[in-house]
């Protein structure tokens, strides 16, 4: 006998145990085989979890299985391209030259890890620095969202790895900044004017320490500000002045800077810095890290207005709006835990821990919400775990 959820109950199946409803009566009783008829009226009754004659594991689980296998590869490579990361950004700072080699070795790595488990929040969600500067994460979530998209829209392998090399390049330009405003709480007019020059610098660091020449890489570099309306800087480019490269690179900068703090400040690191490279990267928002889905709320609210429209579809099937592990609350007042991602970016699968009268349930039962089955009920809103408190859950 084990165990299944609805959408993977198959026609011949047979059942192992009855199938009940909430109220306790039998709809279905052990022994009956499975048809499409008999699947439509689970559906139809909301049984979700069942009973069937045979070994093995649900199919859920082993998926869950192979995302944990998964990550145990894809944790050790992360920490190298960090620490690989962390040693650039290091050289920079002292003036030390810094070959092209070990960016592309870097963005090389980035690549093969995104094609290796598309699922990049996976990899995101366990993303963390304990002993970097905000720009180390940064750089590299902004990475792999560039190639995870270029990838998406069906960019060539050459093209794939020059925009990733712009993204990792971005902010660059700060590197030689940010020793001298380290720990400051307030910069003076000088030091932001300085901050302010960080894309035109981070060309010239790129041209000169890394030998680059290519002006795709180049132009991520330079024009990540810019804004689609020509209200970012240094040039108040606007349309198509901004190749759609740059507008990759962008994107992926504005929705690394939106989500990556929350991250960087549950470490307990050096707030200023990553208050300055917030207000350059998505000035006028709240100082605060954003969920998943709220970066990309924001994002949308100004996607005709600020950046490719096109770059923002891609982005949105890109990342995990409800990344893997976190909380959710459906339309029915449910709570549950992300456990996997779907086609549909707006409707994960959920494993339900409290009911929706706030009662916390025996054991979690999953929910596909892009099952058509469960086309009524959605997520509302992503919820915190201190918001609704962990040790409830
Ligand atoms: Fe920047
Ligand atoms: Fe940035």
């Amino acid at each position: 006998m084990k165990k299944v959820y609805l959408h993977n109950l198959a026609v011949g199946d047979v059942l192992a145990r009855p199938a009940y409803l909430a109220s306790g009566r039998v709809l279905f009783d052990a022994g009956v085989e499975v048809t499409e008829e008999v699947k439509d009226t689970l559906a139809r009754y909301g049984v979700i979890e069942l009973y069937i004659e045979g070994d093995g594991e649900d199919p859920l689980q082993q998926e869950m299985k192979s995302d944990e296998v998964a990550k145990d590869a894809i944790l050790p490579l992360l920490e190298s391209y960090r620490n690989k990361t962390r040693e650039m950004i290091e050289k920079l700072i002292i003036g030390d030259e810094v070959g092209k080699e070990e960016v592309e070795s870097v963005v090389e790595g980035i690549i093969d890890t995104v094609a290796f488990n598309k699922n990049v929040a996976l990899i995101l969600s366990q993303f963390e620095d304990a002993k970097g500067t905000y720009l180390i994460p940064h750089s590299i979530n902004a990475t792999m969202f560039a190639v995870a998209i270029a990838k998406r829209m069906g960019y060539n392998e050459d093209d794939i790895e020059r925009i990733g090399m712009s993204a990792m390049l971005h902010d660059v330009g700060m590197a030689s900044i940010l020793p001298h405003i380290d720990g400051k709480e307030e910069l003076s007019e000088e030091e932001w004017d300085a901050v302010k020059r960080h894309t035109k610098d981070g060309v010239m660091i790129a041209k000169e320490k890394f030998d680059i020449d290519d002006e795709l890489i180049l132009s991520g570099i330079q024009k990540h500000h810019e804004r689609k309306d020509g209200s970012g800087y240094p040039d108040g480019l606007s349309g198509e002045e901004i190749e759609q490269t740059s507008y990759i690179v962008m994107i992926c900068d504005v929705y690394s800077a939106l989500t990556t703090e929350r991250i960087y400040r549950r470490i307990g690191s050096d707030s200023s810095i990553v208050s300055i490279l917030r207000v350059l990267d998505v000035d006028g928002l709240e100082r605060r890290s954003y969920l998943p889905y709220e970066a990309m709320r924001i994002i949308m609210a100004d996607a005709d207005r600020y950046y490719d429209v096109e770059v923002v579809k891609h982005l949105l099937y890109t990342v995990a709006i409800y990344p893997l592990g976190s909380l959710v609350m459906l339309n029915t007042g449910e709570v549950g835990r992300v456990a996997g991602t779907t086609d549909n970016p707006f409707r994960p699968k959920v494993d339900i821990l409290v009911d929706g009268k706030g009662v916390k349930l025996k054991e979690p039962h999953r929910l596909d919400l892009s099952e058509k089955c469960n086309f009524k009920m959605y997520v509302v809103k992503g919820v915190t775990e201190e918001e609704y408190g962990l040790y409830y859950l």
